[in-house]
């Protein structure tokens, strides 16, 4: 699978933007049409544009020293500076959003100035992007006759959420930039930097509270159930409901890594599995996932994150197939809750082309998608589309059938990637979740 990193080529971005304002020639003045002149009428228009709107759009250098387009987010003052000095949140429009970042004026390229974009509320409002369970949460809470007070709180929730509030956090051995947006209490909105409790997951405003804390703290691994353990890695079971508070900070700190919007308020109605690396220190999180109690649709998994510093080592490979094991322990077929990100959908896509196409390349004789799904617990839209990408899905005489010429196979299962970290199932002590009443 491809990198999907921002390209750092020479074709990205600047050759491709054309500015919108080009002023025309610059009129040459009466006695010489010297350029200092020209200069001068070029210099003015630039200081009549600023400080730049919300919503231009405008080339930036990025820290490949390259330009790429980007849109204004948001501006502020710098302090103790002239009427016109500001500096600018931007996001690089051909780039995911963990890349949006304040820049200084000196990065942009006024040149490339185009025009002002004014959103209209209502495309804001449908580019929210929205899991079903957070609408389903909606129209739940949905006050008949209040309809604009729903948008406007949607609304009001893009506008609070689109600069990132925390930069940075510390967490056990690392310290870690962040990438979203994350609703933490009013209190920490003057936080930079957050200290995490890398146990209780607590989190606080400076060095020596957390130094305080970790001297009090007794736990050294997530609270609840230990239910797989193999060598160095185990998986602890978290329900939200009785660690509220160890579920809540974990949605917290999950935030500043997922871009679509997670609810804080219900961690009652889900199980946390956190996978940690353990040593005589204690267990170390490396990532999670969350999964509903009870789900109408039929996810096995809500969020699912591995830590920046644990990323591309195969962890999320394994916390995916872990929660597929849960659906065959629950004799359940199950999918990911969506939307899925984009890191989210490449990892999924390498695991159910080698998971299918495993299979696929040992079976012998005729398999339909129905058994497909029954051996591995993926649902059957989700085995479709992965086979349809792969162009293994031909419809003959009203029926969809799968061709697996074992080359085309081998080069598919080639390009989908290593396999990852297994999960041995033997090492898996689980069984499924029971309302206790
Ligand atoms: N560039 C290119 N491919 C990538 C990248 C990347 N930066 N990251 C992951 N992939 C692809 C690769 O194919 C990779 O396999 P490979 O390394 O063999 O090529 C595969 O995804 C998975 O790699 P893993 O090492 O198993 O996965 P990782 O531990 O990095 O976790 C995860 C993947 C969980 C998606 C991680 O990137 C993450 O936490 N991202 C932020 C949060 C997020 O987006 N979560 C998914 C949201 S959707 C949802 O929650 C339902
Ligand atoms: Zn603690």
């Amino acid at each position: 699978m491809g990198s999907i990193e921002p390209p750092t080529n020479a074709e990205n971005g600047s050759l491709t933007f054309t500015a919108a304002v080009t002023g025309g020639a610059a009129p040459l003045s009466e006695s010489t049409g010297a350029p200092a002149a020209e200069n001068d009428v070029a210099k003015k228009r630039k200081a009549s544009m600023l400080p730049l709107e919300v919503g231009t759009r405008v080339l930036c250098r990025w820290r490949d020293n390259k330009y790429h387009p980007v849109k204004v987010i948001e501006r502020r003052k710098l302090p103790g500076s002239g009427a016109n000095d500001y500096e600018y949140y931007v996001h690089y429009t051909e780039f995911n959003r963990r890349l949006d970042e304040w820049v200084k004026l000196e990065q942009l390229d006024l040149d490339s100035v185009e025009t002002v974009v004014d959103e209209k509320v209502e495309d804001k409002v449908t580019s929210l992007k929205m899991t079903r369970h957070q609408k389903r949460k909606i129209d739940e809470t949905h006050v008949e006759g209040h309809e604009e007070l729903d948008a406007a709180s949607l609304r009001e929730h893009e506008e609070f959420t689109k600069v990132k509030n925390i930069a940075t956090i510390e967490l056990g051995r690392y310290e870690i930039e962040t990438w979203y947006f994350s609703p933490f209490p009013t209190e920490y909105n003057d936080c930079v930097k957050l200290y995490f409790c890398e146990f209780c997951l607590n989190f606080m405003k400076r060095k020596e509270q957390l130094q305080r804390h970790m001297r009090k703290c007794d736990l050294k691994h997530p609270p609840g159930d230990e239910i797989y353990r193999c060598g160095t890695l185990s998986m602890f079971e978290v329900d939200g409901k009785k660690n509220k508070v160890y579920g809540q900070n974990l949605c917290y700190l999950a935030k500043l890594f997922l871009d679509h919007k997670t609810l804080y308020y219900d961690v009652d109605l889900f199980l946390f599995y956190v996978l940690c690396e353990c040593d005589d220190r204690g267990c170390h999180m490396v990532g999670y996932f969350s999964k509903e109690k009870h789900s109408e649709e039929s996810y096995n998994l809500a969020c699912i994150l591995t830590l920046p510093p644990y990323q591309r080592k195969g962890y999320g490979k394994f916390l995916i197939a872990f929660s597929y094991e849960l659906s065959k322990k629950e004799g359940k077929v199950g999918t990911p809750e969506r939307p899925l990100s984009d890191l989210g959908l490449l990892s999924y896509r390498g695991y159910w082309t080698r998971v299918l196409l495993d299979i696929l390349k040992k079976h012998k004789g005729n398999i339909s998608i129905k058994e497909l799904s029954d051996m591995t617990a993926i649902k059957a839209e989700d085995i479709l589309t992965t086979l349809q990408t792969l162009e293994l899905i031909q419809y003959r005489k009203g029926q969809h059938v799968i061709c697996a010429d074992p080359k085309v196979l081998d080069r598919h299962l080639k390009a989908a990637g290593r396999g990852g970290l297994d999960v041995d199932v033997s090492k898996l002590i689980w069984t499924p979740y029971k309302e206790q009443s």
